[in-house]
């Protein structure tokens, strides 16, 4: 459904991820008619610019990210009359009353402030914000993780956010809770009654979560080497993916109905032990090259891989462990959920077992699918042999053309925040409570002084989590992917 017109402020429009994201996904929303034309979206930086040269970038960025065939170029001519720029300096005074008096000019309803920038400028720009009187009562602010890099940064953003915005007005993109798939979970669980009563230790064996990445940190490196696997990936996208798997269902599907559930999960888990964590860093092979040197940083101890197993403490999911991994430069590209339940409990064929127990797989990219692994009878065998099949359903194969118009989780993100609605959003507590859980563990790392597992770039990742699992008598599912480059 279109949207009314709204004045989206974006710091940092001549950022990577503005031009890699934010905008392809405003045009491609604009195209299909659910933005509308008196729409004002008003980029902001450093720089001096002209009208023409803003709208000469703006196009460029288009040209090179929006998917081929989203927009004609008349749409994208359109769009980019929705577009103003505003030259301001974030940290002194330049450009501040400019932006004001471009907004008062003619106030669309919905006001939003996308901090595309570095998180160390969040509190700042926020906070002259709100002093200034650009912020209004109803407008709203979007920031990027990572929240902090540890639970007392998160904590003094969040104080120094809340100085001047509601918790109602901040919207924290994870962009994990944009994806189709992770939103599936929710209408996997909640919209079919066949799954939740199984959803439990009596039935659930275990569960993985993998985000396997071939890419490396190269460009990165100066944020990624400060950050490392866990900071980057576990305590925000793999956290939050936990909680929409373990939460209980909450009593409506509203924001802090969603939110509140996913919090008791996150209070809900021990602390972890350090023996059951890994990390590793890639080192060169299979012609890749090593994390040290595109980290530009000979001595680096960030992991860029992280594989774990916690445990929720709760009634439901007591003595059913969480593994989770996630790794950069690996030999596959893949996100993934494997929820394994348990073996029947009574064998009636004397000779042969059935293979192992039914697996729930959801595939968040990619090839976006659910696929649950049955046991059948070998066909043709005498007697009961078996064979462990895949029920499959793939997106793009049961949805057909309408896979195209779902876009990708930045177009659902920002569309839920010009709606107002806050459920695929972060909470400020959740954010503290994340932390409050890594950092420990980070500590711990760090306390150790050991180097973190290496293993061997576009390879199957540290073998220390291969044991992680063997040591309790399971396996991780074998990634199923071609490698991409
Ligand atoms: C980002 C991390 O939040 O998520 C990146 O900072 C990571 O390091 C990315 O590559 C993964 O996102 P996706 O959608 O490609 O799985």
């Amino acid at each position: 459904n279109p949207v009314e017109a709204f004045d989206l402020v974006v710091f940092g429009i001549t950022g990577d991820l503005a031009h890699r994201k934010i905008l392809p996904a405003l045009c491609h929303r604009f195209s299909i008619g659910q933005i509308p034309k008196e729409t004002r979206i008003i980029g902001v930086a450093r720089g001096e610019k002209s009208k023409e040269q803003f709208h000469a970038e703006m196009a460029e960025a288009l040209d090179k990210h929006l998917p081929k065939g989203r927009c004609d170029d008349q749409c994208v001519k359109d769009f980019l009359d929705c577009f103003h720029y505003v030259k301001l300096d974030v940290l002194g005074e330049d450009g501040w009353q400019e932006l004001k008096d471009l907004l008062n000019e003619r106030p669309n309803p919905v006001r939003a402030f996308y901090l595309s920038v570095a998180p160390s400028l969040f509190a700042e720009i926020s906070v002259r914000l709100g002093k200034s009187g650009i912020a209004t009562e109803g407008s709203r602010i979007v920031l990027e993780k990572p929240f902090g890099h540890d639970l007392q940064s998160a904590k003094d953003l969040n104080a120094r956010l809340k100085s001047c915005f509601d918790e109602c007005q901040i919207y924290r993109i994870d962009h994990y809770l944009g994806k189709e798939t992770v939103q599936n979970l929710m209408a996997l669980r909640f919209a079919n009654a066949l799954f939740e009563p199984l959803w439990n230790s009596q039935h659930i064996d275990h569960v993985q979560i993998t985000v396997a990445e071939t890419l490396g940190i190269a460009g990165r490196g100066g944020y990624y080497d400060h950050a490392g696997a866990m900071r980057d990936m576990v305590q925000n996208h793999m956290m939050q993916v936990m909680c929409l798997i373990a939460m209980e269902p909450p009593a409506r599907f509203d924001a802090d109905s969603v939110r509140d559930e996913k919090l008791k999960v996150i209070k809900a888990l021990d602390p972890l032990d350090i023996r059951n964590t890994v990390r590793g860093q890639y080192r060169a092979g299979n012609g890749g090259g090593s994390y040290r040197e595109e980290a530009e940083n000979p001595d680096s101890m960030t992991e860029s891989a992280v594989a774990l197993k916690a445990a929720i403490s709760n009634w439901r999911w007591s003595g059913v462990p969480f593994y989770l991994r996630t790794g950069k430069r690996l030999r596959a590209h893949v996100s993934e959920i494997m929820i394994k339940f348990k073996e029947p409990p009574h064998n009636i064929f004397e000779q042969s077992r059935p293979a192992e127990g039914n697996a729930l797989i959801l595939r968040l990219q990619p090839g976006e699918g659910i696929t649950l692994m049955m046991t059948i009878k070998e066909p043709g065998s005498g007697g009961m042999r078996f064979l462990r099949v895949p029920l499959d359903m793939s997106f793009a194969e049961t949805l057909g053309g309408r896979t195209g118009v779902l876009g990708n989780a930045y177009e659902r993100l920002i569309m839920d925040v010009i709606r107002g609605d806050q459920t695929l959003f972060m909470r400020g507590d959740e954010a503290e409570a994340a932390w409050a859980w890594v950092d420990p563990v980070i500590a711990a790392w760090q306390e150790s002084g050991e180097r973190p597992q290496p293993y061997d770039a576009l390879g199957s990742g540290p073998e220390a989590a291969l044991a992680l699992m063997h040591r309790d008598g399971r396996e991780w599912r074998e990634i199923e992917t071609e490698p991409d480059a």
